[in-house]
């Protein structure tokens, strides 16, 4: 097998306090990358050689062009990054209300707009990149009471393969990663909320169950992995793909 390239390459995270970002720091500090890792507070995130820890608000776009700025002052040219930065919401419709609604496209998708935005200014003029946005098999099902956020994230994964297009010419790849349902506190949290979103899942996990023909939930490195690839040169024909870590729910 091929080298994955991925070693004292520098690789911006967002949304790495999470229960999927803290897998993915240890995917990518395994492969010897050096991670900036960012979330709204990162306290949580342990210390360790190559890894960097900065507080970001994506919904914020001069603040996460600040950050892109400072990093490439202070450390030099960031040659990927992955966007996990999400937040959950559940509810009917009928329940939305134009806040809720608006607050999951600002992280979910706008979000991913102003990193992909950061990276394209200053990776295109240097013909080399690798970005992976985690989108969500939500993205591509209709899910009962979840509206929003598989919107925002239907949103997010076409922006991302636009994003793929309009960068491949510069050797750059941009590649979606949808997770299936993923054994983090995002879905714990789901499952444990005894109010509104509940009355309509109850019963979800098993349910999700067996709908999954492979019988089980995603773990946090399920997902890792798969970014750690496609970050990776192994994945160097990759781009605008959408990779399903769904143990097959979505093609069932
Ligand atoms: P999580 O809730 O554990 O982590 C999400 C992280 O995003 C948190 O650390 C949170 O602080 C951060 N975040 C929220 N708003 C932010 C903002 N405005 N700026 C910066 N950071 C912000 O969730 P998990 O499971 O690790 O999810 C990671 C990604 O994977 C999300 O985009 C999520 O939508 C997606 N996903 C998760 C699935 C699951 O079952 N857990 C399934 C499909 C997709």
């Amino acid at each position: 097998m091929r080298p994955s390239g991925l070693s004292g390459r520098r690789v911006l995270v967002t949304g790495a306090a999470g229960g999927i970002g803290r897998a993915v720091l240890e995917a990518l500090l395994a492969e010897g990358m050096r991670v900036i890792a960012t979330d709204l507070d990162v306290s949580g995130i342990a210390a360790a050689d190559h890894l960097r820890a900065l507080p970001l608000d994506v919904t914020d776009s001069a603040a996460v062009d600040a950050l892109v700025a400072r990093v490439e002052a202070e450390e030099g040219p960031i040659d990927a990054c992955a966007s996990l930065a999400g937040i959950l919401a559940t509810g009917l419709v009928s329940e939305t209300d134009d806040a809720a609604w608006r607050r999951v496209f600002a992280v979910n998708t706008d979000g991913v707009f102003h990193l992909g935005r950061a990276m394209a200014r200053v990776m295109a003029p240097r013909g080399h990149g690798a970005i992976v946005v985690v989108s969500s098999n939500a993205a591509g099902i209709p899910r009962h009471a979840m509206a929003a956020y598989a919107a925002s994230k239907a949103a997010t994964t076409m922006f991302a393969r636009c994003l793929g297009l309009e960068l491949a010419p510069h050797g750059i790849r941009c590649n979606v990663v949808a997770p299936g349902s993923t054994l983090t506190p995002m879905q714990t949290g789901m499952w444990a909320d005894e109010q509104g979103a509940a009355r309509v899942i109850a019963g979800l996990p098993e349910q999700f169950k067996t709908g999954i023909p492979l019988g089980k939930l995603a773990t946090p490195e399920d997902i890792a992995d798969a970014v750690a690839f496609l970050l990776s040169d192994r994945a160097g024909h990759i781009t605008m793909a959408d990779l399903y870590i769904d143990g097959g729910a979505t093609l069932r």
